[in-house]
């Protein structure tokens, strides 16, 4: 298995590349890919570390080295953001960086599955979507936009608000990955009850929380070792389902059956191709129903604007 980082010399992309050095399978390669002249120096950083995982690292304009056999491939280049602005003011750099990154990743590793941690989230997928489709080597089942950060947020909440242990905690997460358009269904929670006041100040919470770690760094950028944590976790799952794990689910951004807008985040099943199946989210509580049919305005324009970049 062959992990290329692209913007591994970032916040989230050395914490992603230290937790990926400790935990990829034995034999695993790790890539490291950064325009920041850092990179090599980076890799040989974690070399030094004694697990069975290869890391090298490369620097300059062309990524081509770094993704040459690639299995997996994780985005997080890009700027991120500081008090005062949205995702969506990240679109004017990022869209310009992820398109250029993956029409490499179509030239030389077309097969990939391709993670995408790099904001707007809900316009990057879309980019990403009409830059592999130009190519002509678009598959739905292996483009992801990572979500996993609101999962593991809203896990951590819930179970420190209902004192549970978190490891017992699982919290699916709809929608996109910004403000509204995220969704944790707090109505299927099991062994956890909220009142309708919790219930809006929960989801308010985890809407906020990638807001709260940009305000509470005070212009030093965005969250970085929890998103660290939450890509390597969706990594991991997407290396099991490769190599035939059953049951490997997480919540990504994907292009489903298209019900709400083209690309919508919901669990789905991982395995050897990628997405094997995109699954039902179960029943909605009302609070939930009314909440998605207010988002969906934003999260289609989100996804137009992506596809109107590339066209
Ligand atoms: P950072 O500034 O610390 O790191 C970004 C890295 O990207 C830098 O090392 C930079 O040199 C590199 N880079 C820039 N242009 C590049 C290019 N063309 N090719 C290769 N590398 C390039 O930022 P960060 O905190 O690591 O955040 C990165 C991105 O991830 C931001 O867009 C941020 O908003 C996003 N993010 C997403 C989530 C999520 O849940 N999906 C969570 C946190 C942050
Ligand atoms: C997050 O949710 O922490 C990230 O999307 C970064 C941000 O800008 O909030």
């Amino acid at each position: 298995m062959k992990v290329a980082v692209l913007g591994a010399a970032g916040g989230i992309g050395q914490a992603l590349a230290l937790l990926l050095k400790n935990r990829l399978p034995a034999g695993a390669e790790l890539s490291l890919y950064d325009i920041a002249p850092v990179t090599p120096g980076v890799a040989v950083d974690l070399s030094h570390i004694p697990t069975d995982v290869k890391v090298k690292g490369f620097s300059g304009e062309d990524p081509t080295p770094a993704l040459v056999g690639a299995d997996v491939v994780l985005i997080s280049a890009g700027v991120a953001r500081k008090p005062g602005m949205d995702r969506s003011d990240l679109f004017n750099i990022n869209a310009g960086i992820v398109r250029n990154l993956i029409e490499k990743c179509a030239a030389t590793c077309p097969k990939a599955l391709i993670g995408i941690i790099t904001n707007p989230v809900n316009t990057t997928v879309a980019i990403a979507a009409e830059v592999l489709k130009k190519a002509g080597v678009y598959d739905k089942h292996r483009l992801f936009g990572i979500t996993t950060l609101d999962v593991i947020r809203a896990e951590t909440f819930v179970a420190e608000a209902k004192g549970l242990n978190v490891d017992n905690v699982r919290v699916n997460v709809i929608g996109g990955h910004s403000g509204t358009t995220i969704l944790p269904l707090l109505s299927q929670v099991e062994g956890a009850s909220f009142t309708e006041e919790e219930v809006a100040a929960m989801t308010k919470r985890i809407q906020n929380a990638g807001t709260e770690v940009v305000e509470a760094k005070a212009g030093g950028g965005s969250a970085t070792l929890s998103m660290g944590q939450a890509a390597c976790r969706f990594g991991l799952s997407l290396i099991k389902g490769l190599q035939g794990e059953a049951n490997v689910i997480e919540c990504a951004y994907v292009e489903g059956n298209g019900e709400h807008a083209t690309f919508f985040a919901q669990p789905v099943h991982l395995g050897k191709n990628g997405i094997e199946a995109v699954l039902d989210y179960g029943k909605l509580s009302a609070f939930e129903q009314q909440a998605m049919a207010s988002m969906l305005d934003t999260l289609k324009a989100d996804i137009q604007l992506g596809i109107d970049f590339v066209k």
